[in-house]
Order: C-alpha cells, then structure tokens, then sequence
C-alpha cells in the first residue's frame, strides 16, 4: 500500500478542498479497505461545504461513492479478498470518521455497503451508484416508506401496483426506476423531454414532462385506472412536492410518499416520508444496514448489486461525466455537480 492523500475540508465552508496527506487505514472487524479508481460527487458534497451541517469536527473528509479494488480486509470479512473489484458506500457520515468517507486514496468501508463489480463495467461506471442504492432502497422497501417488495435479479413477479418516481432523469431517479421495475411495479416517471428515451431504457412505462403545464392532469389521468401504491420523490423541491400534492388532490386518495428533503407542511394527504431518519447517525440512508431494516441492506448490497450487475439487468446509470484526474480535482467536480446536471453522475478517475 503506498501512502495515503485525502482532499480535505479543513474547516466549515472552507473552499477549496486542500489534498494532504491522511492516516494509513486499518481495517477493522468487518471492514474492507479500498485502493480508490473512480470517485462521483453527490449534491450532499456540495452541500456541506457551502451550508454545513453533517460534520461534527474539523478536518474532515467528504464523499460518499467510491469504486476501486481490495486492498486490505478486516477480522471476520467474507465476501471480499485482496485484489476484488468494489464499488462502496462509504460511510463516514454515518461514523463521522474521515477514514470512512471516498475524497482519498484508501478509503475504508463497512463490507455491509460493499459490493463486486463485474469486469463489464468500467470504475468510473461503477462509482455512479453506490449512494443512490442505498438512497432508492431506504425509500422503496422500509416498510415505513413504500414497502415494495424487495427487487430481484431474473424478471419480477408483476405486483399489479404502479408508482410514480418524480425525477426519473436524476441520479437517485435513475436508481429508483431500475429497482422498482425489478420488484415488480409499473413506473410512471417524469423528466424532460431530452431524457424520456433514457428513462425508458430504464423501465419506466409512462413518462411526462415536469416542465409541463399539464403534467399533473396528465399524470392523473395516466393514474386513475391502476393500482396506484406509492410516490417515490428523487427531488423534493417546492415544484415537486407541490406537482404530487395536487395529483393526490386530483385522484382524491393518498399514498405513501417517500422524499429525498424533508418536507415541513404535511396535511392529512399529502404528508412525505423523509427517506433519512431524523437523527444524525442514520443520516444519507444508511438505515438500510441498521435495525430494524438491515435485512434490506443484506440483500441489497450483499446479493442483488453483484449479482444483477453481473447479468446486465442493473445498469450502472446516468452515465459518469468524467471532469478530472486525481484528488486534486474533487473540488472542481463538485463546482461541475452544483452547476447541475441532466441524466449525468458527475465523477473523477483517482
Ligand atoms: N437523503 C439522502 O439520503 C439523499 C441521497 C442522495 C441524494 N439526495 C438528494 O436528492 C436530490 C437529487 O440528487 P441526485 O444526485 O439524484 O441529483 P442530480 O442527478 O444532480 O439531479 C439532476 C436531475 O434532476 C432532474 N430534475 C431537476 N429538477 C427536477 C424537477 N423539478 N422535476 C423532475 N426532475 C428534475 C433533472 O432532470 P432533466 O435533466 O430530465 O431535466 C436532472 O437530470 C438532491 O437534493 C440530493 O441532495 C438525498
């Protein structure tokens, strides 16, 4: 193992990331190390360093998505040996230590948020899923979130039920769309129009234009003769909660509505899930490999992320937007990812 570099957050809103030097990584029980390849920056990156929150000390270390190989595993490690090719939720976060996050050389990561991926897949794809997994499963399968059933490898069971993902273009969006229809939904999603053929590769049946003045009584309209059973909101800003408040409003009913932001004006119909719990350890879904739901983590990113990345029926989507080379450009991807971007994960090769 060489020596390990981190592109630091020094303080709070400090700007930009300084890349120095960071602890050589132990890995302990249950725990896998990782020689990082392929970094993504999530929206949270950015967040954090312009609005704080999340970190409770100085320095730290941000970054949530990593795809490498094995470099070094801990007591009790069974799915992982030297030389595996991962993909991780890395989950400092949750553990508020630096060693735990993806801005450096080698990070380290509990084995509950590490998956194989297959040699089909570049690192650079592979890094685009990792947060969005646990985020789209937090949301789909709690039970106290949608409940769906949990997603299989070859053809789902059809449940009969349809759910509506608003944002199907976005990097959660992408996600949830895929793993819905291997539970066995019907998706009617929305996007703009550049991105409706995108979205239907990746399942979705139905799909309308957000930007549109008549989306809500087409989505109405589209709804109205199915089983509908749930809303899963990949964006959670005011257009979008307001765009499915009114859609319950036309259909007159109400449904689990699981959220990616907290919602604060909940009425009797339209009251929006949070798919975080409120306190800060299971703060960016990690809840997934927690109590009561770990089972959904298990199988999630012990057995249906390999195993259906491997078949090809799991697409590492939206495609990775390459922006730069090593730590040193971290800062700049997430400059390219607050900018925005449409049906893109941006990403940087380490
Ligand atoms: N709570 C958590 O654990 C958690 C985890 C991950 C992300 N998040 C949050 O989830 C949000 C999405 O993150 P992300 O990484 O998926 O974002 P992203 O990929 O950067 O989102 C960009 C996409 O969003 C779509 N979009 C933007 N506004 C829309 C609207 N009003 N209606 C429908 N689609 C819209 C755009 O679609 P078009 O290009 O088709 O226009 C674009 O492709 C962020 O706020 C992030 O902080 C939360």
């Amino acid at each position: 193992m060489g020596e390990n570099e981190a592109a630091w957050i020094t303080a709070p809103a400090a700007y930009p990331f300084t890349v120095n030097s960071a602890p050589k990584p132990k890995p302990g029980a249950g725990e896998v190390v990782i020689k990082n390849a392929a970094v993504a920056i999530n929206p949270v990156d950015w967040k954090i360093q312009s609005l704080g929150g999340y970190i409770n000390k100085y320095p730290f270390i941000l970054g949530e998505d990593a795809a490498g190989i094995v470099e070094d595993v801990g007591p009790g490690v069974s799915r992982f040996k030297k030389g595996h090719r991962v993909i991780a939720h890395c989950n400092g976060l949750m553990t508020q230590d630096p060693a735990n996050s993806s801005f450096q050389l080698y990070p380290v990561v509990t084995e509950a948020l590490v998956a194989e991926l297959p040699d089909s897949l570049t690192f650079e794809e592979g890094s685009v899923l990792p947060l969005a997994i646990s985020t789209a499963c937090a949301g789909l399968y709690q039970k106290d979130r949608l409940g769906l059933p949990l997603p299989v490898v070859d053809g789902a069971e059809p449940t009969g039920q349809t759910i509506v993902v608003w944002g199907g273009a976005s990097s959660v969006g992408a996600t949830v769309i895929q793993l819905a229809v291997a539970s066995g939904v019907t998706v009617l999603t929305t996007a703009s129009p550049a991105n409706h053929d995108f979205v239907k590769s990746l399942g979705a049946q139905i799909v309308f234009d957000y930007r549109s003045s008549d989306v809500v009584q087409d989505t109405v309209k589209a709804l109205a003769s199915t089983n509908f059973a749930g809303v899963y909101d990949a964006i959670s800003e005011d257009t979008s909660f307001k765009a499915i408040s009114a859609i319950l409003d036309g259909l007159n009913m109400t449904v689990n509505v699981a959220s990616v932001l907290p919602y604060d004006k909940p009425t009797e119909r339209f009251a929006p899930k949070y798919v975080n719990e409120a306190i800060s350890a299971t703060v960016l879904a990690y809840s997934i490999i927690q109590e009561p739901h770990s089972a959904i983590g298990e199988w999630i990113w012990g057995k249906y992320v390999p195993l259906a990345l491997a078949n090809g029926s799991f697409k590492a989507k939206p495609e990775p937007l390459v922006v730069g080379n090593g730590l040193k450009d971290i800062q700049k991807g997430l400059d390219v990812q607050k900018k925005g971007v449409s049906a893109k994960k941006v990403v940087i090769a380490i």
